[in-house]
């Protein structure tokens, strides 16, 4: 296991990963890179939801230390939301023009495509592919590949409707997922067996998901100085 980074050494990771379009903020890439480079050698992250590398950059930045490899998920097809093919070379570009792509396979592929054939043990999960409540619960089902006392992070918890009504229906009521806290929008489970501390430190997140509707219901209505006072400082964006 590595030691961490200082902060000025973060620093220059994040100014590279900042230049990728996304939604990570840099309290989370902080989180995301630490729980990659803590890891032990060859270890296994798998990604779900890629986009263009915003979040793998700082994955395969914090797994370059301890040579383990990032598998990015994502089928790059065009939605009303995402743009198709021409993201995966964006990606990918991202990703050689750091250094990281000998870190990172690239699967283009549904997620749950790639979880029936697979076989082995991972040792961290990052959950950021689709926001409905089917697809991220299904997306949890991936923690059966890792082991007690590793980490699952799920982004946009407490935010989205869709993962947080999944973290309720799956996570809270689940026998094998630990909540441990939250930076933003990410959240961060272990492997383990919850106590009802636990359980009830995940459902104390719900006065903030709360918080996190009214933002984008006045946001939507326009109405960004309201938001604002609410504390929400990226008017152009929902909570994240
Ligand atoms: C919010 S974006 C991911 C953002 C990325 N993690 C970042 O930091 O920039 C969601 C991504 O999930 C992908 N996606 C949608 N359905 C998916 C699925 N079934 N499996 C994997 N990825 C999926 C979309 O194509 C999109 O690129």
């Amino acid at each position: 296991m590595e030691d961490p980074l200082d902060d000025d050494d973060f620093g220059h990771i994040f100014a590279s990963s900042d230049l990728v379009p996304g939604w990570l903020t840099r309290d989370q890439a902080r989180v995301l890179h630490d729980e990659a480079r803590r890891l032990g050698r060859g270890s296994t992250i798998v990604e779900i939801g890629s986009h263009q590398g915003r979040s793998t950059t700082v994955l395969a930045a914090g797994a370059r230390a301890a040579a383990s490899t990032v598998v990015a998920i994502d089928p790059f097809v065009t939605t009303t939301r995402y743009a198709g093919p021409s993201v995966q070379a964006l990606l990918e570009e991202n990703l050689a023009s750091r250094g990281l792509d000998d870190r990172v396979r690239v699967v283009a592929d549904y997620s749950r495509a790639v979880r029936d054939a697979w076989t082995g043990p991972i040792d961290l999960l990052f959950v950021d592919g689709k926001h409905d409540m089917g697809s991220c619960i299904d997306d949890l089902r991936w923690r059966r590949h890792l082991s007690p006392g590793d980490r699952v992070l799920v982004h946009d918890a407490f935010s989205s409707l869709g993962v947080t009504l999944a973290l309720l229906a799956a996570a809270l009521p689940s026998n094998d997922l630990v909540f441990l806290d939250r930076t933003g929008s990410l959240a961060r489970f272990e492997i383990g067996r919850p106590t009802t501390r636990s359980r009830l430190r995940m459902l104390g997140q719900t006065g903030w998901w709360i918080r996190n509707l009214v933002i984008k219901v006045l946001l939507r209505l326009r109405l960004h100085r309201a938001a604002g006072l609410l504390g929400h400082d990226q008017p152009g964006n929902d909570p994240f």
